[in-house]
């Protein structure tokens, strides 16, 4: 698996990323010397994925702060350089009374910890020779290192758990056909990338026994909000009897968004699908916690009601 440092970390006078947005093709860094640069790379997805980004933001307040920038500012643009992953501003509120390089480092290792324990706990769910379908990136690129979804599925391959895993290709940026075969590939798990609109006949042909995601935010009552399209598969595992779960870290968590509806939803550039014709670009989209079969978090697979069994869980850092 790709080490921590090789995706994100922060040096004497950088934040330096790994550019997501040439994977697989090239392995090539950005550097980022300032908070702005860094907020800018964060907008534009050189680094993204709800706990990476949030690595990122922490690296970035320590860098702020050691070359004297304003760290109120510092604060607020990388906040708002993506809003709907809560991990973002998590980590900013976490600097905000250590904003040192080792706080920064611990929580990077911390987030890569989370992601070991939460694979753990939601290889568990898997049974042999389970065909399992993921959505978008939730791996070590997403998160700093190990992964969530990602994390679980190579668990569980290593356990002799999982015989194949269906890679929706992730329209329109593709984190799963660029981002998550990658990473599949390169962990030796077998997997078959496959168009988003091929699911619900893959589901019906009973080729796919589990979905299993990300999270970029996660409202008290077990809403979720993930990579647009996420709903679709939702809907689509309810209709054939599958079961969804969303593996993510606590730091996911936000229990002071009531429900799905209050989650901001990013809206991204309409030139991101196309330049010619009038587009919309929603990043991220809403799944209810009803069609959701387990939240797994690095403290146990939690069931509905999430309002109960969510409310027990502490964010560890
Ligand atoms: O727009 P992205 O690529 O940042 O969206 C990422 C996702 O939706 C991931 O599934 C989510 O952040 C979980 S990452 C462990």
């Amino acid at each position: 698996m790709l080490e921590p440092e090789r995706i994100v970390r922060l040096e004497q006078d950088a934040v330096v990323l790994l550019d997501q947005r040439r994977l697989p093709l090239e392995e090539v860094e950005v550097r980022c010397e300032s908070a702005g640069a860094l907020a800018d790379a964060i907008e534009r997805m050189v680094v993204r994925g709800a706990p990476a980004i949030g690595v990122a933001a922490a690296y970035g307040i320590a860098l702020a702060a050691a070359q004297g920038e304003d760290l109120a500012e510092a604060d607020r643009i990388l906040r708002a350089a993506r809003p709907t992953a809560v991990n973002l501003a998590w980590a900013l509120d976490e600097m905000r009374d250590d904003p040192s390089a080792e706080h920064a480092r611990r929580i990077h290792a911390d987030e890569v910890e989370r992601c070991r324990r939460m694979a753990a706990h939601a290889a568990g769910l898997l049974t042999p020779g389970t065909c399992a379908l993921t959505h978008c990136n939730a791996g070590g690129l997403a998160t700093g290192g190990f992964g969530s979804a990602v994390g679980a599925l190579v668990t569980a391959w290593e356990r002799g758990l999982l015989a194949q895993v269906w890679v929706d290709e992730t329209r329109p940026l593709l984190q799963g056909a660029r981002l998550t075969a990658w990473e599949l590939e390169a962990a030796a798990v077998p997997h078959t990338v496959i168009a988003d609109s091929a699911a619900a006949s893959l589901m019906a042909a009973g080729e796919v026994d589990c979905v299993i995601t990300g999270a970029d935010r996660i409202a008290a009552n077990g809403d979720t909000a993930n990579k647009i399209g996420t709903y679709s598969l939702a809907v689509l595992a309810h209709h054939h009897a599958i079961p969804l779960y969303v593996v993510a870290p606590t730091t996911t968590l936000d229990p002071s968004t009531k429900d799905g509806a209050a989650i901001p939803i990013e809206e991204r550039d309409p030139a991101e699908i196309t330049t010619r014709f009038a587009a919309r670009n929603p990043a991220f989209d809403v799944t209810p916690a009803n069609l959701i079969a387990a939240i797994v978090t690095e403290d146990g697979v939690h069931r509905t009601p999430y309002t109960r069994s969510l409310a027990a869980v502490r964010v560890t850092a």
